[in-house]
């Protein structure tokens, strides 16, 4: 067992490597030699990937990839995707490609509001409390003037704070729930530093004001903080098309097609084992966008699997419907996505990412990440109806496997052709390999 250290985070990045190796890998050097190995040769960058977190040893490359023919309102966009999932991408460019001929996709945003809150307990009179803060609500305003002057000049800014009473769920539990436009910002800094001067003012103003006896000014902070549920920050995306414009096989009309897509999307309505599932193939999708353009995925995920659970059931985040014999498509979904801020104009692939799809606003971001989320929902879909999901999936993991087998670059030709006509499972690639070396 490693030993209990400190100062760590004061060691130089050698210094920390060094450590590791002696107390994790027995001195092994490939384990050195591999952190090494993910340096970058441009010293500046590698500093400024180092200083994104503490304790940054080496770099983690994830996949920078793209998905072309994304036909979005009316204009036709390349997709930057961060994913390690082999048929992802593949995935997206298919259902790309196949409604960029059908109308392609239609995206609107339709709320844009953040939460914050401010947690805290009184002990005192209820109706006191409510009276003292209309009385204080346009001090706590002006007591953050400093922070939200700029966010004002781009629009945005406090947009209400309402006291509320929970006192009902636990003892003296009270909020300011506070609402914010934070319009090409994710804006967690700003919601959060506005919070804690909220908090602060609070205080302050109930040791100044003539209605609390010294007993009655209790009122403890508990925690100011950003809510990442955002049930109010909501985009919609939808494809519609006839009905014969669906795909077809001797087996399975467009019409059955149709049938049987609008039932698997209703069976994760319904059933939330199957719910779970079709929501994280949605998120694959969105995820590799958020990713790609250096926004915060462990954000939108709480989010979005919240809300999937709004109605008080964990359900599908996209609908599907036949009327007037249109097959109707559809996603609604909280994205709260920042375009200016954060990584985006620090970290290079990010912002190569962000220019890829023309410097969108945050609007017009939050409208191609749900498509994305979309797009990867209706190839799911339309491979679990029809082919099954092995057969594109495992196309797309067959590299990874004949690179786990370290495959020369003939043997990797063989294999490819040998499974462009036969079935791709695991143990099937390790025969066929083994078959070749003999
Ligand atoms: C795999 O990453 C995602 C899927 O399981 C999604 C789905 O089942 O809808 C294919």
């Amino acid at each position: 067992m490693a030993p209990v250290v400190s100062g760590f985070s004061k060691l130089s990045k050698t210094d920390k490597i060094k450590w590791l190796a002696e107390h994790h890998f027995n001195d092994d050097v490939t384990a050195t030699d591999t952190l090494i190995t993910y340096w970058n040769s441009d010293d500046k960058l590698q500093r400024l990937h180092d200083e994104f977190t503490e304790n940054t040893i080496s770099n983690y490359y994830l996949p920078f990839s793209v998905a072309p023919n994304f036909l979005i309102n009316g204009k036709r966009y390349t997709l930057p995707m961060t994913i390690e999932e082999s048929s992802v991408v593949a995935a997206a460019s298919k259902a790309a490609k196949f409604w960029q001929t059908r109308g392609g996709f239609k995206a609107e945003v339709l709320s844009t509001t953040k939460v914050g809150q401010v947690h805290f307990t009184y002990t005192g009179n209820a109706k006191k409390l409510e009276r003292f803060f209309t009385e204080i609500k346009p001090n706590l305003l002006k007591s953050v003037a400093h922070i939200t002057k700029n966010m004002e000049k781009r629009g945005g800014g406090v947009t209400e704070i309402q006291l509320r009473d929970k006192t009902a769920e636990i003892d003296n539990y009270y909020q300011l729930h506070c609402t914010f436009e934070t319009v090409d910002a994710m804006g967690a800094n700003f919601i959060n530093s506005c919070l804690e001067e909220f908090a602060k003012t609070l205080l302050s103003e109930t040791k100044k004001h003539h209605a609390f006896s010294d007993t009655e000014k209790e009122i403890e902070i508990i925690m100011s903080i950003l809510s990442n549920y955002v049930p109010q920050c909501i985009v919609k995306a939808s494809v519609t098309c006839k009905i014969e414009e669906l795909p077809n096989t001797p087996r399975l009309s467009s019409m059955q097609y149709a049938e049987k897509f609008v039932r698997a999307v209703r069976i994760a309505q319904v059933e939330p084992y199957r719910a779970v599932t079709h929501n994280k193939g949605i998120m694959n999708g969105i995820d590799a966008l958020v990713l790609a353009t250096g926004n915060d995925f462990r954000a939108i995920e709480a989010g979005a699997h919240a809300y999937a659970s709004k109605d008080g059931k964990y359900k599908s985040l996209t609908h599907a419907e036949i009327k007037d014999e249109q097959f109707i498509f559809s996603i609604e979904i909280p994205l709260a996505l920042g375009t200016v801020g954060g990584l985006t104009s620090l970290h290079p692939l990010v912002k190569l990412a962000l220019q890829l799809l023309g410097k969108p606003n945050a609007k017009e971001l939050m409208k191609i990440t749900s498509v994305a989320g979309l797009a990867q929902n209706f190839a799911a879909i339309n491979s679990l109806i029809t082919t099954g999901i092995q057969q594109g999936h495992m196309k797309m993991h067959l590299m990874n496997i004949l690179n786990q087998f370290e495959a020369t670059k003939i043997e990797k030709e063989q294999l490819i052709a040998y499974f462009k006509t036969n079935t791709v499972t695991h143990s099937e690639v390790v025969t066929q390999i083994e078959k070749l070396r003999a």
